[in-house]
């Protein structure tokens, strides 16, 4: 049996991770620490609630005396650190919440994980602390950091910390370093929601710069069931990058979703550049599939239409997204755009 603390399980990628382990793994616990900040939503995980097996604790991954209670309470013995705040252009607007998060809460869990002794600790990080490649080449895991936005500057930081926490005290740990996400639960401030929420409104579509940057497209499960993989299987102390063999540059993403919505291309607009934006992101993924046997399932064309379904099909959880306290930040984002 696992007994799991999932960190951050009401955003995107951690809700769909503790669906898939309570429906496929019955004998694990998972608690799942959340903050819930703005991308924190426990509609994320309706149906979940009062299922056995699992329990929300709301709370700050920088609290180490929460944190290590719930270890004790709870007698957990993995950590899988999903929490983070996770948006590029935010981290540009207000750099010092992804240090508190993504390095100190970072180090508060590494504290824990030593002093109670956990088994095995996963950091979830990103292929963007590997910086911004050219139109050749791929991300391997003994590619150097480079990290190049307030955001993966963090996530480099939080990596440093865990390997120096494997290396000073022994801590059995994983990294894993995932392309761009999609599917399901995705917050609206991301690309594919952003540009899927904005098209369904016939609002205009944001593109940065010319929109031909490169990102590496992995269905949101995928990534889900590379993490169980690592989990289950990996040996302690090594890194795996995950990504699904999709790279496209977001005019094309851009252009598809508009086509399959059945949406005119004069909605998409031009605009100012991210500044510092990567240019490309590629992952070389063999490690992961040649030592634990994980390969993505989903194809980009199918994964963005299971996707559309979704949005489709909830529209009331993106509709209470974009009102409320968020709507301002949407406003200013993308309003004049
Ligand atoms: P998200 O922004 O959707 O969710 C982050 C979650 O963390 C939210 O539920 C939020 O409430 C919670 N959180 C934030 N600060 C917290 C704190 N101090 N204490 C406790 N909880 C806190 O993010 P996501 O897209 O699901 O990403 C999850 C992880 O995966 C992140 O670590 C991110 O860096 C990494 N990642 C994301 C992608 C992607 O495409 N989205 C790709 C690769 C890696
Ligand atoms: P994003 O989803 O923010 O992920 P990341 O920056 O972490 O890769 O953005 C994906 C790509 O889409 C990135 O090149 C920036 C671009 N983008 C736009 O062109 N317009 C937008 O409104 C957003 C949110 C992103």
């Amino acid at each position: 049996m696992k007994r799991l603390l999932v960190t951050g399980g009401a955003g995107f990628i951690g809700s769909n991770f503790i669906r898939m382990v309570l429906d496929e793994h019955h004998d694990c616990l998972v608690v799942n620490l959340d903050k819930l900040t703005y991308a924190g939503n426990l509609e994320n995980l309706a149906g979940i609630e009062g299922r056995q097996g699992y329990v929300f604790v709301r709370g700050d991954i920088c609290d180490g005396p929460l944190v290590e209670k719930i270890i004790d309470e709870h007698e957990i013995d993995a950590i899988v650190n999903f929490a983070a705040e996770s948006h590029v252009d935010r981290s540009i607007d207000e750099p010092k919440v992804f240090i508190e998060t993504n390095v100190t809460g970072t180090l508060t869990l590494l504290e824990a994980a030593r002093d109670k002794k956990i088994s095995r600790f996963v950091q979830i990080s990103t292929d963007e602390v590997y910086g911004s490649l050219g139109p050749e080449g791929k991300f391997t895991e003994s590619t150097a950091l480079h990290p190049n936005s307030p955001y993966s500057a963090s996530k480099a930081a939080g990596d440093h910390l865990v390997e120096a926490f494997g290396h000073t005290w022994g801590i059995p740990y994983n990294i894993t370093r995932c392309s761009n996400n999609y599917g399901p639960y995705q917050f609206p401030e991301k690309l594919i929601p952003l540009m899927l929420n904005n098209a369904l409104n016939d609002r205009p579509l944001p593109v940065y710069g010319d929109g031909l940057q490169v990102r590496d497209w992995l269905y949101v499960r995928d990534h889900c069931r590379a993490v169980w993989a690592v989990l289950a299987g990996a040996p302690a102390g090594r890194i795996y990058n995950i990504g699904g063999c999709s790279e496209k540059t977001n005019m094309e993403v851009v252009e598809l979703i508009l086509e399959r919505l059945g949406k005119a291309k004069s909605l998409i607009r031009h605009v100012t550049d991210r500044p510092g934006h990567d240019r490309r992101y590629a992952i070389d993924a063999a490690r992961i599939m040649a030592e634990l046997d994980w390969k993505p399932s989903v194809s980009f064309k199918t994964g963005l239409d299971k996707t559309i379904k979704w949005y489709l099909e909830n529209k009331a959880w993106l509709e209470n997204l974009v009102s409320g306290d968020y709507r301002s930040y949407y406003e200013k984002m993308y309003g004049n755009r």
